[in-house]
């Protein structure tokens, strides 16, 4: 889908995305009546429902019956018949649907790196998640039929805010106090800046997109991070303590290890360089269940003939980032070939690459080897 030229400050009520960055992100909520005026072609209750029956799909159904709440983990064969209080929420939409992906799009004055997934939900009458935190920041995108919101206008911080009901099967507030709230009608959305406690409420029928970001845990990162570094500089070595003395007190840890095990770990080094491709991996890689569908293989002839007629497009589940003389894509790092740097930088930004750019690309042979092997393994496709 193309992208609108200018930035359409509609999305944002009326602010520019430095004034929507400077003023409101992870700082406070803000309410934008006719954000996405005109939604049409999203997923409705059944496009939902059939994409909660998919196994490669993660959903949830929440339901409150007899003031109980519950919540149960798809596949869903079939939806509730009753009319009230339930709601189907469907993670990850935008894998699945362009329209959806179009609509995440819109918010690429963040990086991609910060960008997470759409969650869609339907609910009927009543149905909602109850009151809760987000660790993240999140746009809730009301796109069909109206919800009652009502949110704390800042983050939660003490105790009492954060406590949870016992014993459901959800992190509900215990203590929710909102100091704001409203109707949102399709095409509104209400900013949420991560730990500012919420809670929708349908109100008939409804369906309501959530734009996800995510923001690494410093324990995750560092935890993978070090594992990279294991992995490269400790392939395969081992403690070994070839003419050892014998020891009185096995107890005692052991000084000689402890000192080899003090040298190991201090030996291990990393660079600016290193950093960098960590996080090219590590934010280009695929989510853990996203799987690509490799296409009939073409051989590099007919795939160039045929791209540099139409152009390429990155499919909605990759991740293409680059910097300096290196790019990543699907968690894999490679080297972005001097003369068509721009073009690929193109491609990774804007998500597609018309006809005449494309063909322009195909002319570098390092390029051409690329985009074939990227085609090959799903990552991009014909325009
Ligand atoms: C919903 O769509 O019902 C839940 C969104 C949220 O509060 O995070
Ligand atoms: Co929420």
């Amino acid at each position: 889908m193309p992208r609108p030229s200018a930035f359409d400050r509609a999305l944002l009520g009326g602010r520019s995305p430095d004034a929507f960055l400077s003023r409101c992100w992870q700082r406070e909520p803000l309410l934008i009546r006719g954000a996405i005026p005109a939604l049409r072609g999203l997923p409705d209750r059944r496009a939902l429902a059939d994409l909660a029956s998919r196994d490669d799909v993660e959903s949830r159904l929440v339901e409150v019956v007899e003031g109980r709440w519950s919540m149960k983990h798809g596949p869903f064969a079939r939806l509730p018949r009753r009319r009230r209080d339930w709601t189907l929420l469907v993670q990850g939409v935008n894998l699945h649907d362009p329209r959806v992906d179009a609509v995440m799009r819109r918010f690429d004055f963040v990086s991609s790196m910060r960008l997470d997934d759409v969650m869609m939900s339907f609910a009927v009458d009543g149905g909602g998640v109850g009151p809760h935190l987000d660790s993240y920041d999140v746009f809730l995108l009301q796109v069909q039929g109206r919800r009652r919101w009502r949110w704390r206008r800042s983050p939660s911080t003490s105790a009492h805010a954060k406590a949870v009901v016992d014993g459901v099967p959800l992190k509900l507030l215990a203590n929710f106090a909102p100091d704001d709230e409203a109707i949102l009608e399709p095409g509104d959305m209400l900013y949420l800046p991560p730990s500012c406690a919420h809670e929708g409420v349908a109100i008939g029928d409804c369906v309501t997109a959530s734009i996800g970001f995510r923001a690494p845990s410093w324990n995750a990162l560092t935890q993978e991070f070090l594992f990279a570094m294991a992995e490269r500089s400790w392939p395969d070595g081992r403690h070994a303590d070839a003419g050892r003395r014998a020891t009185r007190k096995p107890a005692a840890i052991d000084p000689s290890m402890l000192a080899s095990i003090e040298r190991t770990l201090g030996a291990i080094r990393w660079n600016r360089h290193d950093i960098e491709d960590f996080v090219g991996r590590h934010f280009s890689e695929p989510k853990p269940d996203v799987y690509f569908d490799p296409p009939r293989p073409k051989s590099l002839a007919r795939f160039a003939a045929r791209a540099a007629r139409g152009g390429l497009v990155l499919d909605l589940r990759t991740v293409l980032l680059y910097r300096g003389s290196r790019g990543y894509i699907a968690g894999e790092p490679f080297a972005l070939p001097g003369t068509s740097r721009a073009a690929l930088g193109r491609l990774a930004d804007r998500r597609a690459l018309d006809a005449d750019a494309t063909a322009a690309l195909l002319a570098d042979h390092a390029a051409a080897a690329l985009l074939h092997r990227w085609w090959t393994d799903g990552w991009i496709h014909f325009a």
